[in-house]
């Protein structure tokens, strides 16, 4: 079973929520972590409560895959509302040394305070928090890369918590913060169910293929005319539904439109239709758009 097939029931969501509660006592700072082509359906929709005042940086992680502009976008956005933000990508290293940065800038004033105590600048804690399948495991292994060394138990939580160490400045708690998605808004399920962050088996896949083709069609509309061979008329035009019908022909499936909604999210989640952004930010245009 993968994280991402991890079924949410409320006794799970408080066992969750009690061990990010653990983890979040012996930290600095949380870094919490979202899919940069899904911002905001991939937060965990409690999670202003459960991180309470615990300064945190919010990290918009695959944006490789993120259309760029709509990523500075949600980056401002997230500023505007007062978190530190900042867009990586994980698989490829990219953006890490910034995020470090960051946090360093977080924690000074701390340490300046300290100093004039007379106490020296320790080790930044560090724990990664949010839902299935945003790249929690990834970072971690990228953070550590092959020099980690384990520093050892802390004591006076019920699961002992290791820490990764990261150079000398950093110490990051070896396992993440799991937390469960928003499922209450149909889009958000749907977005989800897009980029493949809860299991396929939940939401039908016309359903799916159906939400991502109003997605493009409102935003990217020359993807389907490229990739799809479809005509400007019909994707301005037709419904969602005889837009799928009329990809499926052209993909050469006929009737079988199933297949032709697999294939077109299989493209989707491969990233042959190029770098989409599925979640807007709210000031500048409506989530459902
Ligand atoms: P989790 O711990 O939060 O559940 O996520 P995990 O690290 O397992 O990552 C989920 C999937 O996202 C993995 O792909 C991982 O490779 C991919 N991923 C993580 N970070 C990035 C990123 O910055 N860019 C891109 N493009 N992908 C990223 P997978 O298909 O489940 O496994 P695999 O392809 O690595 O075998």
């Amino acid at each position: 079973m993968t994280s991402s097939n991890i079924q949410w029931f409320p006794g799970h969501m408080a066992k969750a929520r009690r061990e990010a509660n653990e983890k979040l006592n012996l930290v600095d700072i949380v870094i919490e972590l979202v899919d940069a082509r899904i911002p905001e359906s991939s937060r965990n929709p409690m999670i202003d409560e459960i991180v309470g005042q615990k300064p945190r940086v919010l990290v918009l992680n695959k944006a490789d895959l993120a259309d760029k502009r709509m990523t500075q976008q949600w980056i401002d956005h997230y500023q505007e509302l007062g978190f530190p933000a900042v867009a990586i990508d994980a698989q490829h290293n990219v953006g890490l040394k910034q995020l470090m940065k960051l946090c360093n800038e977080i924690m000074q004033p701390y340490f300046e305070k300290q100093k004039a105590k007379g106490v020296k600048p320790r080790a930044i804690r560090l724990m990664i928090l949010g839902i299935p399948n945003v790249g929690k495991s990834t970072l971690i292994n990228r953070f550590v890369g092959k020099n980690q060394a384990i520093t050892g138990n802390k004591p006076g939580v019920t699961k002992a918590q290791r820490w990764l160490k990261m150079g000398k400045d950093f110490e990051l708690l070896d396992t993440p913060g799991i937390l469960w998605p928003k499922f209450e808004d149909p889009a958000v399920g749907q977005r989800l169910a897009i980029t493949g962050a809860i299991k396929d088996q939940l939401l039908h896949m016309d359903d799916i293929a159906l939400a991502l083709i109003d997605i493009i069609r409102n935003r990217y509309a020359d993807i389907l005319i490229e990739q799809y061979k479809l005509t400007e008329e019909q994707v301005h035009a037709e419904t969602s539904v005889n837009l799928l019908l009329a990809m499926t022909e052209k993909m050469g499936l006929k009737e079988d439109y199933m297949m032709a909604a697999e294939r077109f999210i299989f493209d989707y989640r491969q990233n042959k239709l190029g770098q989409l952004t599925l979640d807007i930010p709210y000031h500048e245009v409506s989530f459902d758009d």
